[in-house]
This record gives structure tokens, sequence and C-alpha cells, in this order.
């Protein structure tokens, strides 16, 4: 259906592009540090009330897509602020990983568990990494989290219901080669790339 004739499709494309401005202006003008991306995380939970536009009838695990489905909602022509409606059913999990870039996480349906991560390490073995859990956060509606680029999260969905966020990286994870994925009974680590099934 043309744009134009679809105007819940119209509204959520407004909606987006006012977002992603503002947070690119925060971002512009204070750089990239926690207390800006606490600024983004709000924005980002303001964008997540708009309920009728953002759901995961909308937005849902698609059939073939096992636990979690990836919506790409939005970049500019440089990759970045690349921002993503992640929908994921019980069981969906990551191992420990870093993102190269910030990201912000907010919660829009359902919960997921965030777990963190301190290296212990010095980083001097390529390819070797000790990693230690320091704390955890669920994300729900209404609550969400921030990664530094060099911050170790992962995400584990538990609960029976189906789970709806938005996830803002500063690139595309399309673009973000280096990204690490630790295993943390070995102490290595391996560079990983982006999920190619991102729906756009
Ligand atoms: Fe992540």
């Amino acid at each position: 259906m043309a744009e134009t004739r679809n105007p819940l499709k119209t509204r959520r494309k407004t909606e987006i592009n006012c977002c992603v401005k503002e947070i690119r202006a925060m971002i512009s003008s204070n750089g990239v540090t926690p207390p800006t991306l606490a600024e983004v995380r709000a924005r980002l939970l303001e964008l997540s009330t708009h309920q009728d536009l953002f759901n995961t009838e909308i937005f849902p695990v698609q059939n073939g897509d096992n636990t979690s489905s990836l919506y790409l909602l939005s970049e500019d022509d440089k990759h970045e602020y690349a921002l993503y409606a992640f929908s994921e059913t019980k069981g969906n999990m990551t191992p420990p990983h870093d993102h190269t870039t910030w990201a912000v996480i907010a919660g829009i349906e359902g919960e997921e568990l965030n777990k963190f991560y301190r290296r212990l390490d010095n980083g001097e073995n390529e390819g070797q990494a000790k990693i230690c859990e320091s704390h955890s956060e669920i994300v729900g509606a209404g609550t969400g989290v921030t990664l530094m680029p060099a911050d170790i999260h992962s995400i584990h969905c538990l609960i029976n219901q189906p789970t709806l966020n938005f996830h803002l990286y500063g690139r595309s994870i399309e673009h973000l080669p280096q990204r690490k994925a630790f295993n943390m009974t070995d102490g290595t680590y391996k560079h990983f790339s982006a999920n190619p099934n991102i729906y756009k």
C-alpha cells in the first residue's frame, strides 16, 4: 500500500524521524557520554509510548526466525543512528558481546533480562578475554539500558510473553565488523557479524 494511503505507517515514520532528529542533536551537542545516553534513553522511552505504532502485532517474531526478529526502522545515509525494533520470545538469548559503538535499549512490551560484564584482562592477547558478570537489569515497558562502545552485555528473554524493544546504535550493526562475542568459560572472544536477516 502506498505510504500516503497508510496513515499509521506515515505517523510511525513521522514519530521516528522526530525522535532520531532530537537524539542526533543531543549527541552532537553533548557527545557520547553516559549522561547523554540517559537522555537518549528517555527520548526513546517517549517514542515507546505510542503503542498503536510499535507493538508485537506489527513487529512479530517472523515464521522461520526461531526466537527473534530484527526490524530496521531508520538509519542515516552514513549508516549512523540506526534504530531497530527487536522482537523476541521466550528462550532467546545472546552470548556476552560488545557493540564498538554506543547503544541504547528501551522497552516497549514484555521483558528482557540484560546482564552486564566487566572485563578483567588488559586485552593484550588477541582472542583472549577474561570477563565476569557485574550486575543485571530488566528491560520492560518504561525502562531501558545504555551502553558505551566497550561495554559488554548479554540479553535473555525468559518470560512467556512476546517482547519488543527499541535498539538504537551509533552505527548500523551491518557496519560493525569488530564486535566481539565472549566465551566466558573458555576465556576467549570471536568477532561476529550481523544477523543477515534484517527486515527493512
Ligand atoms: Fe547487544
